[in-house]
């Protein structure tokens, strides 16, 4: 791949999706199509990647720049078909290096399926990937006579028997760098849509006495989305691949089927998930820890051993240390835990550092918003919370200090001291007892 440029056509309206974002901004996995595409290219090597988008698309550009700083960005002003949307990049195709051509919403296909068809060039000018999908309606047909690939025709121009062929066009292409430029700049539109169709380069090499070579692909990994019910197959196949390559990773997942991973979702040996667990994007797990069941995360790293949930919900900035413990209806956000420190129930720790070995007690809340600005609670190592208190930000509990049950805690506490803000508890002896003689009866 070490001179092949990855060019990725996202030019296209989505119109199907019926949707303000743009279709390739669309997510599966936590990360847009376009993402996904633009992650593969990457991985395969390509010398350079570039990326043709529709006119006034920031935000298409804005994503891009985040995968890719080093993309070139170019703009298809009408959008008059895909061969014309590859020469809207000519400043990249001038250079010569090979060229694969794929789709911004074909968000499943491999890095190796790019690095195969670069390498298909070698005795070819062409080469097409092909797939066989279950109805194959509305795709490119791939016509073969004795075995050679001599023409690709699109549905609306197919004939009746050419409707049969089962291969079809995965829509994405390799053009060895010698012939790719004069190739695509013949094509012409003269054809149904009126449209210049980049899959013509095909019969053009043919005429010119050139090879052209097909590979197979399977249908899950080049399925294109064109409308949210295919968005949604999409995500059921992504996350098909994610479940297999955890369990082949060394991860036990009890039910594979309910857990829902990103596409960035690191996960160590030995990790165990518990069903109905949900992924967002941005986590890591390491090595032994457990996360239990009907939690979420998203942001977050969990330490080794670590033990998290059920009904955990991890957000983003989260850090658990090794072996801490992060128990039912406990939210955790931009907060640091270090090695052994626990919050087992009902608790809400945002803005946060909380020291080794502290306890954290059921129903504890750091107060980190005042309504204008977020504030920092620090919690330092071996300290014990008692439960329901509140700890108003800014403040510091030092190291081994116990706070009482129930307490608000406004002022910083020092290390081992014990603090308490609550009301003093008042008992009045015999009180009940006086009451009921009083009213002649028994309490209700
Ligand atoms: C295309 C292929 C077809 C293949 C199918 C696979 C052509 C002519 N046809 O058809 O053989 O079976 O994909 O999914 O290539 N785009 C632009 N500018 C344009 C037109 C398209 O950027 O002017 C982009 C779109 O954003 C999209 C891609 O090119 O990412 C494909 O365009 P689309 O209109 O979806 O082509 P299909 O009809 O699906
Ligand atoms: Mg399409």
């Amino acid at each position: 791949m070490a001179s092949t440029t990855i060019l990725i056509l996202a030019a296209g309206e989505g119109t199907r999706m019926r949707s303000a974002l743009p279709k390739v901004l669309h997510k599966v996995g936590g990360r847009t199509l376009i993402g996904h595409v633009v992650e593969a290219a990457k991985a395969s090597g390509a010398k350079a990647l570039d990326v043709v988008i529709g006119p006034e698309r920031d935000d298409v550009a804005a994503e891009i720049r985040h995968r890719a700083a080093g993309a070139g960005i170019h703009v298809q002003r009408e959008r008059l078909g895909t061969a014309h949307a590859v020469l809207c990049a000519k400043r990249t195709l001038g250079q010569g290096n090979d060229l694969i051509v794929a789709f911004g919403d074909t968000p499943l296909v491999r890095a190796e399926t790019f690095s195969m068809l670069a390498d298909s060039l070698k005795d070819a000018a062409v080469a097409v990937l092909g797939f066989r999908p279950t109805n194959p309606h509305g795709y490119g047909r791939l016509i073969e006579e004795n075995g050679n690939l001599v023409a690709i025709r699109e549905e609306k121009d197919t004939s009746d028997a050419e409707k049969k062929i089962t291969l079809c066009n995965a829509g994405i292409m390799a053009f060895a760098g010698k012939y790719a430029l004069t190739l695509i700049e013949a094509i012409g539109n003269d054809n149904a849509k009126r449209e210049y169709y980049l899959t013509d380069a095909v019969a053009l090499a043919r005429a010119r006495n050139l090879n052209v070579t097909v590979r197979e692909a399977p249908e899950e990994e080049v399925m294109g989305i064109n409308d949210r019910a295919q968005l949604a197959e999409a995500e059921a196949e992504l996350q098909r691949r994610m479940r297999k390559a955890a369990l082949e990773a060394g991860v036990t997942l009890v039910a594979p089927e309910t857990v829902f991973f990103s596409a960035d979702t690191k996960l160590g040996k030995d990790v165990t998930i518990e069903p109905n667990v949900v992924f967002g994007p941005g986590v890591l797990v390491k090595d032994g820890a457990t996360i239990k069941a009907f939690s979420h995360l998203e942001g977050a790293e969990v330490g080794e051993g670590a033990s998290v949930g059920p009904f955990a919900r991890l957000r983003p900035g989260t850090k658990l240390g090794a072996k801490t413990k992060i128990g039912n209806f406990v939210e955790v956000k931009a907060a640091t835990f270090a090695e052994g420190a626990k919050a087992n129930h009902l608790s809400y720790i945002g803005d946060a550092s909380v020291g080794a070995k502290a306890n954290i007690g059921a129903g504890t809340i750091t107060c980190n918003f005042d309504g204008f600005d977020k504030s920092k609670t620090e919690i330092g190592e071996g300290a014990f919370i008692g439960s329901n208190s509140a700890l108003v930000a800014p403040v510091k509990i030092g190291a081994g200090a116990y706070v009482g049950s129930g307490s608000v805690i406004t002022d910083d506490v020092p290390a081992d001291a014990l603090a308490l803000g609550r009301g003093k508890q008042a008992v009045k002896e015999g009180w009940a007892a006086s009451e009921r003689k009083r009213r002649g009866k028994a309490a209700k």
